[in-house]
């Protein structure tokens, strides 16, 4: 199964260094007066007085910018890329994070003109075509999680969390209670006690079993009706299925109390099982992991929230909305995916609204004020049609468009309507797999996963015995007995080229060396990364310095990790060795040839 790797250093035909010189001192400190990237062409309109024209804003020194002509700036950068890691040059299994392969594809219809540069001010009427976008998502994403409604604003997982307790929150104060607390297992991710304290709810944690899923009997001891809601992140972080989790669900909700899930993992389980169908009342997604949008230095991300009808009328303003004669309640749930093979999500049936707004509650306080704006009516002024723009007042039947009129929302929780390259990506990515392609993507994560497992037990501490799901969390404990511990074995794993695991996390296990391949990975990578695992099991017995002491193939050694937590230098500032000469006057008569502030 797994290839033989030679140690302590493997013979390879080596590699063309990419430059004599190893080393990249910045742009700053390359820079040389008066060398430029571009020439502007002569002036060919009338010239004007930029001093009079800008007055007091005018500047009369040059920015401190670097000064470098274009090939040394290509250069530069793109000698310096040559010095990441990244997932486009082999495995990444940063557990926790589905570090998984981005198709190019995604990004191909992200580029698509009339969608990369839609503009958020864009009147409804003529911003259909994106507007589309977003709804069939949206109608995707309930369809794969079960649940009712969703908002698309949140911008990462964190912000999904913080919303989805905002909902909570605003739910439980309509019931004349905000409640008090919110149950966290320790095997949760370490966001959600964060997101619990910044809502203002006192965080309990939660003991988990020997399987590392919830003990029911704590549970049922913990909840009463001070509990706002449990936060349980399934699968959990160290790979388990919450297998009781209908049960849960109960317990919580004979309580009063409701069950939010971190549904950041929903890589192990899309396609497969459906949190609305198992107690769920409300939860985030990251289109960041589970969908394929670029991150880790790649994109910004994107956290939706997804919840039950009873939820509704609190979601983030403004909701999209599809103008319509009939409101019927029954089209308030998404139309199925149907799983038929070849089929894809965009064979769907004529849709429904995207959610209805007259479900009919009974009048809740305010939870957050909204903006003045949106007190007052004056949807213009937030980039919303207004009422002649034929789109507001149902005047079209069919249209998509924002509704900012929901009395009992928790507010924006972000500019505009979300990460909209992400949108576009994610929904990429779901129709181009179509159900059964998720479902299959979902199963060989969780066999890779596996198979990583298998191939590591006999050399490597497994803590949790349960079954793995996307991820498999071991422990260093057999190493630690040697002297060699979780971060010295993920920084050797660079000399075999490969990413680090995820060091030292979840807290729960010890010394954890968390590992997440993804589906992304053929046969042939696991088992090289397999080899170079057991490589190191044995390095630790035989030559536990060469391990202790890694990387070695890296342009830099071991960092002061310490130090550089402590006193992070965030700052580049001029040295003697700086060229730079600042400030510099501006050349008199030459404004055409200078960079811009
Ligand atoms: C289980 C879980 N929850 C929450 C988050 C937080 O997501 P983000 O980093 O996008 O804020 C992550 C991030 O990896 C996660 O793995």
């Amino acid at each position: 199964m797994t290839q033989q790797i030679e140690t302590p250093v493997r013979k390879t035909l080596g590699k063309v260094r990419p430059h004599q010189t190893q080393n990249e001192s910045l742009v700053f400190e390359k820079s040389s007066p008066g060398k430029r990237a571009y020439k502007m062409p002569p002036l060919d309109v009338p010239a004007v007085d930029p001093a009079a024209l800008l007055g007091a804003a005018h500047r009369t020194t040059l920015a401190e910018l670097p000064e470098l002509s274009e090939i040394e700036i290509i250069r530069h950068f793109t000698r310096l890329s040559t010095w990441n890691y990244a997932i486009d040059l082999g495995m990444y299994p940063l557990g926790s994070c589905t570090m998984k392969y981005n198709p190019r594809v995604n990004e191909l219809v992200a580029r698509i003109e009339g969608l990369a540069e839609a503009h958020p001010y864009r009147p409804d009427s003529r911003a259909q075509g994106i507007l589309e976008v977003f709804d069939l998502l949206q109608r995707c994403l309930i369809e794969i999680t079960g649940m009712d409604v969703i908002t698309l604003q949140p911008a990462a997982g964190a912000h999904g969390e913080f919303t989805g307790i905002l909902l909570v929150r605003a739910w439980h104060e309509s019931q004349g209670n905000p409640r008090r607390k919110i149950l966290i297992p320790d095997s949760a991710h370490g966001t959600n006690p964060a997101t619990a304290a910044i809502c203002g709810y006192q965080v309990e944690n939660l003991k988990s079993n020997a399987e590392g899923g919830i003990d029911l009997e704590a549970l049922t001891r913990q909840v009463d009706e001070e509990t706002a809601a449990l936060m349980l992140t399934n699968p959990s972080t160290i790979g388990v299925f919450e297998s009781q989790i209908h049960k849960i669900a109960e317990i919580l909700h004979a309580k009063g109390a409701l069950l939010y899930m971190d549904g950041a993992n929903m890589n192990a389980l899309v396609g497969k099982a459906r949190p609305g169908d198992f107690g769920v009342d409300v939860m985030h997604l990251n289109l960041h992991k589970t969908f394929s949008t670029p991150h880790g230095g790649g994109g910004p991300g994107s956290g939706p929230v997804a919840c039950k009808a009873f939820l509704e009328p609190f979601l983030p303003t403004p909701v999209l909305v599809r103008n319509s004669a009939a409101n019927d309640p029954q089209s308030l749930r998404a139309p199925s995916l149907r799983v038929l093979s070849g089929e894809r999500a965009g064979d769907l049936e004529p849709h429904p609204p995207s959610v209805r707004t007259d479900l009919g509650f009974p009048s809740f306080p305010r939870v957050v004020e909204e903006k003045a704006a949106e007190r007052t009516g004056d949807y213009e002024s937030l980039g919303a049609p207004g009422p002649d723009s034929g789109t507001w007042d149902s005047k079209n039947p069919g249209q998509l468009t924002w509704d900012y009129n929901r009395p009992h929302s928790v507010g924006r929780v972000r500019a505009f309507y979300g990460n909209t390259g992400m949108f576009i990506r994610a929904l990429a990515y779901i129709l181009a797999n179509g159900p059964d392609g998720l479902r299959q993507t979902t199963e060989d994560a969780v066999l890779n996963a596996n198979y990583i497992r298998h191939g590591l037990e006999d050399l490597y501490e497994l803590p949790y015995k349960t079954a793995s799901m996307h991820e498999v969390v071991f422990s260093d404990k057999r190493q630690a007995a040697l002297g060699v511990k979780t971060g010295d074995i993920a920084k050797r794993l660079i000399d075999y080229g490969f990413h680090p695991y995820t060091v030292s996390f979840p807290l729960i296990v010890h010394g954890a060396l968390m590992i997440e391949p993804t589906e992304s990975e053929s046969l042939e990578e696991l088992d090289l990364f397999i080899a170079a695992m057991r490589s190191i099991a044995k390095e630790v017995e035989d030559t536990p310095e060469l391990v202790k002491t890694a990387p070695h193939s890296t342009r830099v050694s071991r960092l002061d990790e310490v130090q550089a937590a402590r006193k992070p230098i965030l700052r580049w500032k001029p040295t003697e060795a700086a060229t730079i000469k600042s400030p510099q006057p501006l050349p008199a008569g030459a404004p055409e040839n200078l960079p811009t502030a």
